[in-house]
């Protein structure tokens, strides 16, 4: 190999690693540490170098896959027709390229165009049989996506039944999306209870339509906009018959799209909407320009991935450039230490912004910051700015790099970093202020304890003041102590103790999620709560146990464990208890053992004809049985679907694990 060809090998190598790392990020944890415009380079570079050096192309590289990989917990369905992604360019010569590509390949016809948005949010596919809704699958990698039904069901505004007896049986394919007007109407109340804001509508309506938590999904109004209509039985000749007849059957399409023949009726559209977007009730990154006409369409063809008769611009993100100033360190809750760019003032997609989170140490070292470097700051479609990279040729050469902090900026602590993870934390937990103002807001947050009057200005009044250092010196509060606190009135405290004495009377479930246990969110709480039914119990535990429950994995295991092991969390418990916390599942628990499948430990394989995998757990949570993720000795039956996993039977066989299809279900709830 030539040295040269080393080199490429290992920039190959890089970008696969840097991609599939960002994949991982943004479709299974729903985060993004670099911006679309900055993704989008780097597949671009990747594929280009693959294209000249295709015996340098690594298998399975991120260039083939579409991106979005299943969630455990929904049914992986095949779409009729595979969901093809999009060749996109970000350049204006492409455009023109492809319009003359396309007129090469039919010479001679007279070709239209259609111009449409490019929403930026989800692809969806929805399946009608007979007049009614039956299925909305995700795009997922192209071939097979989730079935989401259920969520979309719950947010989405397409219609449940067709009325018109001449299209029965159709698909649908178009995009879901939160509006604008939505996703800053819930931010404020984020913002209102001190929550972290969300960075996109985009993320916050795949979040929406993926959580398995169904109660998340109330209230969240998501817009479908639909794009094509395939029907055997009515096949269309354009897409704008498509699109009219989607508005027929009562779908919402795109408010405008425009007929275009030639490039500059193209470029005109693009530079009109480019100057307009942010009018729009939702966000859109580009412009998609396809050919109307479907016999075309099948006679210019696709590859693997793409049609090669449609093309998306997308629109260059909304950046801009300042200095930064200095690197600052936040502590949250949990101790993890968070580094904050502090750079000049600048506007910003209609607003001021002046600071930006640089995620982590890993995210920050991989930026290369110095103080007052020229930074390049974007907002792409959401409110929350990120640093998006340097100029480093206006690097003033006496400038000092950014290292990460070494002791908590807050309480001086030496930092620790756990091994295998990207987060610094300060491990004072005790005495840390904003560790402490985090945990005591957290404690009250409405989902947990739901000390409504105890918001940031009190927590910090009631630290300062050292009346309170743990959760525990809330139940001990008097009213003389408070009165000489600044801006604490008669009546804001006699709210504050009433709201206090009746977080007592919080089920069990809120008590375990108000402990802040590091990754253990609301639903894993609730989980725990009825599983274990009472803290006793809870603090016998062993990582084992911990690990057969579903949706516990081993980082969440683990931090339950080191919470439980604590001296400093156990004599907390030791004083929430005195306190008169619940801790047991009261009502429930009766009410709980009474139910048909109460106290059955049930793991299920496969794919089932009546529910979606969901609805099962649903089926069999609701009855009083609790699912286990592995078969074990604990397990009292396996229900099995189709394609079921041969592992999991042989296991159940030699254990002598009763084995049920889905109808032996509902015989026993009977
Ligand atoms: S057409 C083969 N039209 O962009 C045709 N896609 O990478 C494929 N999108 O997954 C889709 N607005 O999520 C089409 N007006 C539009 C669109 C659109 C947004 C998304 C869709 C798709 C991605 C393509």
């Amino acid at each position: 190999m030539q040295p040269s060809e080393l080199a490429i090998g290992n920039e190959i190598k890089r970008l696969v690693h840097l991609i599939k790392h960002q994949n991982e990020n943004y479709f299974q944890k729903g985060i993004s540490e670099i911006s679309d415009y900055e993704y989008d380079q780097l597949l671009k570079r990747l594929s280009l170098l693959e294209e000249a050096y295709p015996h340098l192309k690594q298998s399975h590289s991120p260039t083939e896959a579409l991106g979005e990989r299943p969630i455990p917990g929904f049914s992986l369905v095949y779409h009729q027709a595979p969901m093809l992604s999009l060749a996109k360019t970000y350049l204006e010569e492409e455009i023109a390229q492809f319009v003359t590509r396309v007129n090469k390949i039919l010479p001679g016809s007279s070709i239209d165009f259609l111009c449409e948005p490019k929403i930026d949010g989800m692809a969806l596919s929805i399946v009608y049989e007979q007049g009614k809704l039956v299925r909305v699958v995700t795009r997922g990698d192209g071939e097979k996506g989730d079935d989401i039904t259920r969520n979309a069901i719950k947010c989405l505004p397409f219609p449940k039944t067709i009325e018109d007896f001449s299209y029965q049986s159709f698909e649908v394919r178009g995009e879901a999306c939160m509006p604008k007007a939505v996703f800053e109407a819930l931010n404020n109340v984020r913002k209102e209870q001190g929550e972290a804001l969300w960075a996109n509508p985009r993320n916050i309506t795949a979040g929406t339509l993926k959580t398995l938590d169904i109660d998340l999904v109330k209230g969240r109004s998501l817009a479908f906009y639909g794009y094509s209509f395939y029907s055997q039985a009515h096949p269309c000749a354009t897409q704008q018959e498509g699109l009219a007849l989607l508005s027929k059957l009562g779908f919402a399409t795109a408010p405008f799209y425009k007929l275009c023949s030639n490039t500059t009726e193209i470029m005109a559209y693009i530079h009109y909407w480019g100057q307009h977007k942010d009018e729009l009730p939702f966000g859109i990154d580009g412009i998609v320009i396809k050919v109307n006409d479907l016999t075309q369409q099948t006679a210019i063809g696709m590859t693997s991935t793409s049609p090669r008769w449609a093309i998306a611009y997308k629109y260059q993100p909304d950046m801009a450039h300042s200095i930064l100033e200095k690197v600052t360190f936040q502590v949250g809750r949990t101790g993890v230490v968070t580094p904050i760019a502090h750079f000049q003032p600048m506007a910003l997609a209609g607003t001021m912004v002046r600071r930006a989170s640089l995620y982590n140490a890993d995210a920050l070292a991989k930026k290369d910051l110095y103080v007052g470097d020229t930074i390049f700051i974007e907002k792409g479609g959401g409110i929350i700015p990120k640093v998006v990279g340097v100029d480093v040729t206006r690097r003033v050469k006496t400038s000092m790099p950014i290292a990460f902090a070494q002791i908590c900026p807050a309480c001086h602590t030496v930092l620790q970093r756990e091994e295998g993870t990207v987060a610094y934390y300060c491990p004072n937990k005790q005495q840390c202020l904003p560790q402490l103002k985090g945990a005591l807001l957290h404690f009250a947050h409405r989902k947990a304890m739901d000390i409504d009057s105890l918001g940031p200005k009190t927590v910090e009044a009631l630290c300062k003041a050292k009346l309170v250092t743990t959760a525990v010196d809330l139940y001990t509060l008097r009213y003389e102590e408070m009165r000489s606190l600044e801006g604490f009135q008669q009546v804001m405290i006699q709210k504050l103790l009433s709201n206090i004495k009746s977080s007592k009377s919080k089920s069990f479930d809120k008590v375990v999620f108000a402990l802040g246990i590091q990754y253990v969110g609301e639903t894993v709480a609730k989980k725990l709560a009825l599983y274990f039914k009472s803290m006793a119990r809870l603090q016998r535990v062993t990582i084992t146990e911990l690990l057969q429950l579903p949706d516990v994995g081993e980082k969440i295991a683990q931090s339950i464990m080191d919470y439980l092991q604590d001296p400093f969390q156990q004599a907390i418990l030791v004083g929430l208890q005195k306190a008169g916390l619940q801790f047991a599942m009261q009502e429930e628990l009766v009410l709980h053992s009474k139910l048909p499948l109460a106290s059955k430990k049930f793991v299920i394989t496969g794919i089932f004809q009546q529910f979606t995998r969901q609805e099962l757990i649903k089926y069999i949570e609701q009855a009083g049985g609790t699912l286990l993720s592995s078969i074990s000795d604990k397990v009292d039956y396996l229900v099995v679907g189709s394609k079921a996993g041969s592992s999991k039977l042989a296991k159940a066989k030699t254990l002598a694990i009763p084995i049920l299809g889905e109808n032996d279900i509902a015989r026993l709830v009977l």
